[in-house]
């Protein structure tokens, strides 16, 4: 008992001491928004997930080529359903690549420094059309005709600014709760380099924020905004993701509404945790109804212990 109320006495101490900063109480995010407690290993797992996605989707989109073509036997497993070659500008098409090239580099560090071994199964992924235009009119409140269609126009913007950013937010999520300084480097290295990459997508995408998303009449900012109220709804966590325009109390120091780089009052990137990205990327807003982006649901520990929890 008196070991009991001894280890009840630190646990608090701890929990004290972690949420007081500078006398500010931040208080802990309610349960759905918390992170699934896990070994820093099974993080790393989770976000393969996430960066092979990525890998496939910009690579195949800006160049018909796959993980494999690039870095032969990296990954196995089913291959992605609906991938197609999009209309991109040349410039857009460069950076696409070399975005889907640095995801690429990104998976062969992790399988270099942990005991996640190449083939690294690669999770069902689709890239269909017609999933990303069911997106749009449920983000736009109506059904448009003719029907979005992401792979035209340079509208993969929207979907590779999404993409980028919520892999993004959940690195910034994990990085301080990395174990082992060899582990810290390399999730601190992708995070920080998938932070330039964001701001730079968001930037391609800012450079037409003013022009209507053709054929219809709202603009590439009205579209980012009601894409960052849709992710915001259906993670269920608050407004991490914004607009490229925005109201001067979300800008940065109350003094601008133009939002490149979202962040928090204080400018800080947004972090956001496995459930929430879950149920943004099935599309189902329950983090155990897989769907939209990953029919089958994660590959790894982590999300497995999320299932069995039925955490939604
Ligand atoms: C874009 O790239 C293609 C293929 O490399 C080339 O044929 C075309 O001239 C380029 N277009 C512009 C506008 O640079
Ligand atoms: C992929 O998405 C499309 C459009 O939503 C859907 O019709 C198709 O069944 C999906 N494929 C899988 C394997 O989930
Ligand atoms: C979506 O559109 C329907 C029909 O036009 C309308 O009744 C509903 O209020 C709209 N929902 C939102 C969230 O705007
Ligand atoms: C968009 O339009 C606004 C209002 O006319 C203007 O102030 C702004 O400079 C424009 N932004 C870009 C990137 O063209
Ligand atoms: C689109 O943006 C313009 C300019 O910011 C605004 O006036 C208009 O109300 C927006 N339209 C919609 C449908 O949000
Ligand atoms: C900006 O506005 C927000 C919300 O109204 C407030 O919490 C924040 O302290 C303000 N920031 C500055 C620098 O005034
Ligand atoms: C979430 O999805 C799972 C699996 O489909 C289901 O069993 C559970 O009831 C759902 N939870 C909520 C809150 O909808």
């Amino acid at each position: 008992m008196a070991i009991r109320s001894c280890s009840y006495a630190f646990l608090f101490l701890v929990a004290f001491q972690s949420t007081i900063i500078k006398g500010d109480i931040v208080l802990p995010p309610p349960p759905q928004c918390s992170p699934v407690p896990a070994s820093t290993l099974e993080k790393i797992e989770f976000v393969l997930n996430l960066i092979v996605f990525k890998a496939e989707f910009f690579l195949r989109s800006s160049v018909g080529l796959g993980i494999n073509d690039i870095s032969p036997g990296l990954v196995q497993g089913p291959v992605p359903i609906g991938a197609t070659i999009a209309e991109l500008d040349n410039g857009t098409r460069n950076i696409i690549k070399e975005f889907g090239l640095s995801s690429v580099g990104h998976i062969r560090a992790i399988v270099d420094a942990t005991v996640l071994n190449p083939p690294i199964t690669r999770p069902q992924l689709n890239f269909s059309a017609q999933l990303f235009s069911g997106l749009i009119n449920q983000v736009v409140n109506a059904t448009l005709t003719p029907p979005f269609n992401i792979y035209a126009n340079n509208n993969f913007l929207f979907s590779a600014v999404d993409a980028s950013s919520l892999l993004r937010e959940y690195l910034t999520g994990i990085v301080p709760s990395i174990v082992g300084n060899d582990e810290r480097r390399l999730v601190t290295g992708i995070a920080v380099d998938e932070a330039a990459i964001s701001g730079a997508l968001r930037a391609q995408l800012y450079a037409r924020v003013n022009s209507t998303v053709s054929p219809y009449t709202f603009t590439v900012a009205n579209l980012s905004i009601l894409i960052a109220q849709q992710v915001n709804q259906i993670a269920r966590c608050g407004v991490k993701d914004e607009g490229l325009i925005v109201p001067l109390q979300l800008g940065a120091e109350n003094r601008t509404t133009t939002n490149v780089v979202p962040a928090d009052v204080y400018s800080l990137a947004f972090s956001r945790f496995e459930r929430e990205l879950l149920r943004v990327l099935f599309g189902t807003g329950n983090a155990t109804r897989t769907g939209g982006f990953f029919p089958s649901g994660f590959n790894g520990a982590l999300f497995r212990r999320i299932q069995i929890l039925g955490l939604s």
